[in-house]
């Protein structure tokens, strides 16, 4: 069996909180860009700050700003706030190499610095290599990573691992090329696609939610939900990315990977343990059960939108096509709504509805399950006039929780019943602070566990899902509806769930 195979499961096994990178050098590709400023610097620094690094992990950056090593630990001081003396000692033994990704001379000199650093600094034959580029060097890089023969340990025990980040592909055809071009260099088990949403420790928290307790999971199923939404709600614009959203949109940017990921997470079976590979087993599965919506049904189950100005918390904001780097005519979607259905024992005739959009009136994202009412309600109209249906409500952010609504009598000589809720809040519950998922994420890949890393085939399966959306959206069967800022989406998306007697949130 390879070492990654090998590697400890802190789900399994407990481990959080004593785990500790093993040697290795960490090389980011796309050193001196934003993802390595904003993300990548800041959690290794939150990881060295609780001595989570081995002192013999080393950061090599490669990218093609003219850079010496000095300049390139300058920067990754510069970009956390307040570094800790255990961040700058770290930071001390940066390495920096410059160059272009197709010239093949790179490798050979980033090989060389490797080699020197196994030797000099006890790096032991490990790497960490992270694609923190443009997607569309993702493919090119590994190529030139395997062809210098840098894509294996150079000693048995060792492992080399690469980062990616999404997008996996535009879409489904792009996906499979793009994994055939890194299956060309890499074998999957080498492979940690991250999905920052893996990483929050409330969407960890269903499987703990789920399959820690007795109570939850026999009223979780066809026979006690009445259907699930999933929210993701953004209040922010597309600030200073309305280049790259251009060639995203909301259902690529947000459903295809993070709406799929929670959804898997919440449909999934009991995994025979929490392995990687029986989580992501049954997650993929989970997918797979996913009905992938008919063209002919795409136009009455998906909302396609765009935000117009309007005013977001007190503040007056411009709408989509004026943003920057946004063509005036564009049509891209900001907003999408959708239904599905799950072809399952577990979920057939259970509605799934998914709502995601920038520019609504607050942030959050949540995952509800709404129960069926009882089969006879006792109490009289007038005595129930306030009671919805029971619910369930797992709070991913920002105020992470869980929220059950039941009814309750309302005090007082009548008989009156009205929905209350009970509320479980992390912040109050515990002491201990929630790493950042890129901490996490960061961490787990540095130890070789990839549980909350997706595999191939869950990209796969998600792209399945959302394609014929996309052809949709292509061909304008969708047609575009709009929706002032601050707004909860157009009424059109109302409309998709009031078709069917039920509407969105007010949990
Ligand atoms: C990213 C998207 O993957 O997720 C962004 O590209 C989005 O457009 C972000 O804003 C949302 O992440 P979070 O953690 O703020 O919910």
């Amino acid at each position: 069996m390879a070492p990654e195979d090998l590697a400890p499961n802190p789900l399994a096994e407990g481990l959080e909180g004593e785990r500790r990178s093993p040697p290795l050098a960490l090389v980011i590709f796309g050193a001196s860009g934003d993802l390595t400023s904003r993300k990548i610097l800041p959690a290794l620094e939150r990881l060295a700050r609780r001595r989570a690094l081995s002192p013999n992990l080393v950061v090599v950056g490669v990218a093609r700003s003219d850079m010496d090593d000095a300049q390139f630990r300058e920067l990754a001081l510069k970009v956390v706030p307040d570094p800790s003396p255990a961040w700058e000692d770290l930071v001390a033994s940066f390495r920096y190499v410059a160059g272009d990704y197709t010239d093949p001379t790179t490798f050979d000199r980033l090989g060389q610095v490797l080699a020197d650093l196994d030797q000099g600094a006890g790096t032991a034959g490990n790497r960490l290599y992270y694609l923190a580029t443009v997607p569309g060097l993702f493919g090119p890089v590994a190529r030139s990573l395997a062809r210098a023969g840098l894509s294996r340990a150079p000693r048995e025990g060792g492992f080399a691992r690469l980062v990616i980040e999404k997008p996996f592909g535009r879409d489904l055809a792009s996906a499979r090329e793009l994994d055939g071009e890194l299956h060309g260099a890499f074998e999957e088990r080498q492979l940690y696609r991250i999905d920052h949403y893996l990483g929050k420790e409330t969407v960890q928290n269903v499987l703990a939610l789920r399959f820690a307790n007795t109570i939850f999971e026999p009223v979780w199923n066809r026979r006690y939900v009445d259907h699930v939404q999933v929210t993701v709600a953004e209040s922010l614009g597309v600030g200073h990315r309305g280049g790259f959203y251009e060639t995203a949109g909301a259902l690529r940017d947000i459903v295809q990977n993070h709406v799929m990921q929670v959804l898997g997470l919440t449909l999934m079976e009991p995994p025979a343990t929490v392995e990687a590979k029986d989580i992501r087993d049954e997650k993929v599965k989970a997918l797979r059960s996913i009905v992938i919506p008919a063209p002919e049904t795409v136009a009455a189950d998906v909302v396609r939108a765009q935000y117009d100005a309007g005013w977001v918390d007190g503040e007056y904001v411009v709408g989509y096509r004026e943003e920057e780097d946004v063509s005036p005519d564009s049509t891209t979607e900001t907003f999408v709504a959708m239904r599905l259905e799950v072809d399952n024992w577990r979920w057939a005739g259970v509605p799934v509805y998914v709502r995601t959009g920038k520019r609504l009136p607050k942030r959050f994202t949540e995952v509800a399950l709404q129960f069926q009412r009882v089969p006879h309600l006792s109490f009289a109209t007038s005595q129930s006039r306030d009671l919805l249906p029971d619910a369930l409500v797992v709070r991913i952010q920002p105020d992470e929780g869980i929220t059950l609504r039941f009814g309750a009598k309302v005090p007082g000589q009548a008989f009156a019943v009205r929905t209350v809720s009970m509320d479980f809040s992390y912040g109050a519950a515990f002491m201990e602070e929630s790493p950042d998922a890129y901490e996490r994420l960061l961490l787990d890949a540095m130890v070789g566990d990839p549980t909350l890393f997706i595999r191939s085939d869950e990209v796969d399966q998600s792209w399945r899902i959302v394609e014929p959306v996309l052809r949709a959206f292509e061909d304008d069967s969708v047609p575009l509806a709009r929706y002032e800022a601050g707004t909860w989406g157009p009424p059109e998306s109302d409309r998709l769930l009031a078709r069917d007697g039920r509407r969105w949130g007010a949990f």
